[in-house]
């Protein structure tokens, strides 16, 4: 089981509290709560537009709330610049790959970990002693997530010569390098086969109970949801339908409504 430390004892990893998001007209989130447990595999879903990259996009304090407060370990989000989330513990994966496409798989990663350890211009420049040791663990940080995610064969190969779902693994290989304690992950089984999806399961499974991370997913696909999930959140136009097990939230009425009465049918 998770590893995580437990000075977060008692108290969720994340709180959403009462948040609303609106683009114009749009109300995009509405009043949305909901928690997450340290050591949780936690899944938001719901039809398209529901509202969750625009949480992830909250999360990542790309957009601002309008209204209502997170709070990440302890701290409120919202306060925090942008530049400092790497560095609190939350990590991510985009919906569209965000990569370095012509740089190597090993240089991708290794962004990854610079984001958490800033070695400042003048020490990389100069080359002193602390910029060496940084240096050296980050590569070998880097190394061992390569490996975690089976890219061992490609570490210098450029991104770009990659399958579609290898690129989606140095995606996440760059996100956990930063060592995040909360990984937020939009839509990572998009566009892969049936079995990457069965292999994926199994992956962010091993994230969780191996690397101590807690994760939240936001997933189109049921069986991988269904299957790995402790909690399942349920959006419909911004607004929470239902949040529990996999089994309570799959019998929920509106639940089905929503996915019945959508272009995506729960699989
Ligand atoms: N930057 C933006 N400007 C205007 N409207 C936006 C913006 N971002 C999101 N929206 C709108 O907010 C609503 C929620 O979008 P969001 O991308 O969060 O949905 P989603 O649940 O991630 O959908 P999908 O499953 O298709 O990825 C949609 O109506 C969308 O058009
Ligand atoms: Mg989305």
């Amino acid at each position: 089981m998770s590893t995580h430390p437990s000075h977060n004892e008692g108290r969720p990893l994340l709180a959403v509290e009462g948040v609303s998001v609106r683009f114009g007209g749009i109300v995009a989130l509405d009043q949305l709560s909901f928690e997450v447990e340290s050591g949780h595999i936690c899944s938001l879903i719901g039809p398209n537009g529901a509202g969750k990259s625009t949480l992830f996009n909250c999360l990542s304090r790309i957009y601002e709330c309008g209204s209502g407060s997170i709070t990440f370990d302890g701290q409120p989000i919202s306060t925090l610049p942008r530049h400092r989330m790497a560095v609190t513990g939350i990590g991510r994966t985009f919906q569209n790959l965000a990569l370095f496409k012509s740089m190597s798989v090993i240089d991708n990663v290794l962004v990854g970990c610079h984001s958490r350890h800033q070695v400042g211009f003048l020490r990389a420049t100069l080359r002193l002693p602390g910029a060496a040791r940084i240096e050296a663990t980050a590569q070998e940080r880097a190394r061992e997530l390569i490996d975690f995610l089976d890219l061992g064969a490609v570490a210098g190969r450029p991104v770009a010569d990659l399958p579609f779902g290898s690129q989606k693994r140095v995606e996440l290989a760059r996100a956990l390098a930063a060592q995040p304690k909360l990984l937020l992950l939009d839509e990572p089984a998009c566009g892969l086969n049936h079995e990457e999806v069965g292999r994926l399961g199994e992956l962010i499974r091993n994230i969780r109970d191996h690397l101590g991370i807690t994760v939240l997913l936001v997933e189109h696909q049921m069986n991988l949801v269904m299957g790995i999930s402790d909690k399942v959140v349920v959006l419909n136009f911004g607004r929470k339908i239902a949040d529990g097990t996999p089994a309570e939230v799959r019998r929920h009425p509106e639940v089905i409504q929503a996915y019945l009465g959508g272009e995506r049918a729960a699989a």
